[in-house]
């Protein structure tokens, strides 16, 4: 068989529901909504559609950009861990939200091995999941909420009383989870609650569990100070005030904001006025932070933070 009208075949291969599902799937990460698929299928199916158009208008579509940044974000984060390079002072593209910033960030620094727990998997990114997955350690997820995702272990459980011995831990991956701890999670499926000081038994209990030596990433979303009813923002000093409650030790942290040409690392940020979603589709500003518990709290401070931060700057990497 000639080799093009093969390819040819191979593509009109299989019936039209099963190849739209899969090129949704595989390209936005979604099944199809109910519009859509019902739309291709009648044009495919009355041949004013052809399936090489079909596949081109999804893989343009905003939506699929979007996809393709957190694609590009967790390549980003997994290809610097098998450098062993801790990244700092990405960059990612403007109208973009923090996951763009906080994935490579958390993967770049993902243990080489051990027992990794990732708080708040259940709405995790699939990407991110799958890189998590591939990344050869023993992956924990845990949430109230389930998900079903094959090759990990699950814990449906509350992160401030995990059904897990103390030290038994490597490392724990808390991505956009740590300000929901506590507030209104009806929109993931669980109770609404308005406990502010849940954020800092949670953060106890991940010490507890972590081995000694064992590291804790974090990144929240920072901003003026506030109660957004589903999450609670903080500025530096109110995360690292928490932290420092919880007798956690800050080893790394580099705050990030979305600025017009896209997000920057933002040694010096300041909260005042910013506001969540002021920027663009969520945060207007991150904090990554990488902490342990058990060490000398007196740096966790903010003054001992800016000294921190400040020794720890080096010049700016652009993202190609
Ligand atoms: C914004 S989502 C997390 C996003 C996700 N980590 C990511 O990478 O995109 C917040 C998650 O926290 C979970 N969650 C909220 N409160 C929790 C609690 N007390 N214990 C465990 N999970 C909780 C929710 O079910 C939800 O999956």
């Amino acid at each position: 068989m000639d080799p093009l009208v093969e390819a040819v075949l191979d593509a009109q291969d299989g019936a039209d529901e099963e190849f739209v599902e899969r090129a949704f799937r595989e390209i936005l990460r979604r099944p199809p909504d109910e519009e859509a698929r019902g739309r291709a299928l009648v044009k495919l199916s009355d041949g004013t559609l052809s399936r090489s158009t079909f596949l081109y208008e999804l893989v343009t579509a905003p939506e699929a950009v979007r996809v393709r940044e957190r694609d590009d974000a967790v390549a980003l984060g997994l290809a610097a861990r098998a450098r062993g390079e801790r990244l700092s002072w990405l960059q990612g593209p403007a109208g973009t939200d923090e996951r763009v910033i906080e994935l490579p960030w958390v993967l770049s620094r993902l243990a080489g091995e051990g027992r990794v727990l990732e708080v708040g998997y259940a709405f995790a990114e699939a990407p991110y999941l799958a890189g998590l997955l591939r990344a050869g350690v023993e992956l924990v997820g845990v949430d109230l909420a389930e998900r079903d995702v094959d090759g990990m272990e699950r814990i449906v459980a509350d992160v401030r009383s995990l059904p897990l011995p103390d030290g038994t831990v490597d490392q724990v991956l808390l991505v956009s989870t740590l300000e929901h701890v506590g507030a209104d999670n009806s929109g993931y499926g669980l109770d609404s609650e308005n406990d502010p000081a849940s954020r800092v038994d949670a953060l106890r209990e991940l010490g507890r569990v972590l081995r000694s030596g064992g590291r804790l990433l974090v990144t929240v979303p920072l901003g003026e100070p506030g109660d957004h009813g589903w999450f609670r923002l903080e500025d530096v000093a109110g995360w690292n005030r928490l932290f420092s409650s919880a007798g956690l030790f800050v080893e790394e942290q580099e705050p990030y904001e979305l600025l017009p040409e896209g997000w920057r690392a933002a040694p010096a940020f300041r909260a005042d006025g910013v506001g969540y979603g002021d920027r663009g589709p969520a945060a207007s500003a991150v904090l990554c932070t990488e902490l342990s518990a058990g060490r000398l709290r007196r740096l966790a401070t903010p003054d001992g933070l800016a000294r921190t931060v400040r020794r720890r700057a080096r010049p700016l990497r652009h993202r190609s």
